[in-house]
């Protein structure tokens, strides 16, 4: 029997793309191999490493556990998507490389994404809220020290630069 397929038309980084799926087809998977923005990262499919991490409309949501039927019409942000428009790093990511954020980088994706809604929330973080900001991402390589200073230093480089 073959699988009913839905058209839908996803608008991920201001571009619309126009997908066939299956109505099972996860987001994160959609993204990575419909659309080939493998940016986003797939770690345990469960919600629970954070490294799917999108932002839906601005808000961070786990591309793992939605359907890519259910976001149409809504604006999806990836990690390919926080680069300015010059192509040149934003100030989550240009906060990482300075300070050392990452070392494999698999769960970085969702690290950036989630601290870039986080800092719209709450541009200037206490060291307690920065830590608390990144509590739902795992990472196994970094010891989370290197990331939580990222966070304060992304505050610092939006408040001078711009918005995250
Ligand atoms: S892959 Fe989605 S939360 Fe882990
Ligand atoms: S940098 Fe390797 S898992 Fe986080």
């Amino acid at each position: 029997m073959t699988e009913e397929l839905h058209d839908v038309r996803l608008d991920v980084n201001g571009t619309a793309y126009d997908v066939r799926v299956p109505a099972r087809r996860l987001l994160s998977d959609a993204l990575r191999h419909d659309l080939g923005l493998t940016g986003t990262h797939v770690g345990c499919e469960h919600g629970v490493c954070g490294s799917c991490t999108v932002l839906l409309d601005g808000a961070p949501v786990r591309a793992c556990l939605v359907l890519a039927v259910s976001v149409s019409g809504q604006r999806v942000t990836t990690v390919e998507g926080l680069t300015r428009p010059d192509g040149s790093l934003g100030p989550v990511q240009q906060a990482f490389a300075e300070c050392h954020g990452l070392q494999c980088g698999f769960c970085t994706p969702g690290f950036l994404t989630t601290i870039t809604a986080g800092l719209r929330d709450n541009p200037a973080p206490t060291h307690d809220e920065a830590r608390e900001m990144v509590a739902g991402n795992l990472c196994r390589c970094t010891g989370y020290q290197n990331i939580v200073r990222a966070v304060e230093r992304a505050a610092e480089l939006a408040a001078t630069e711009g918005r995250p």
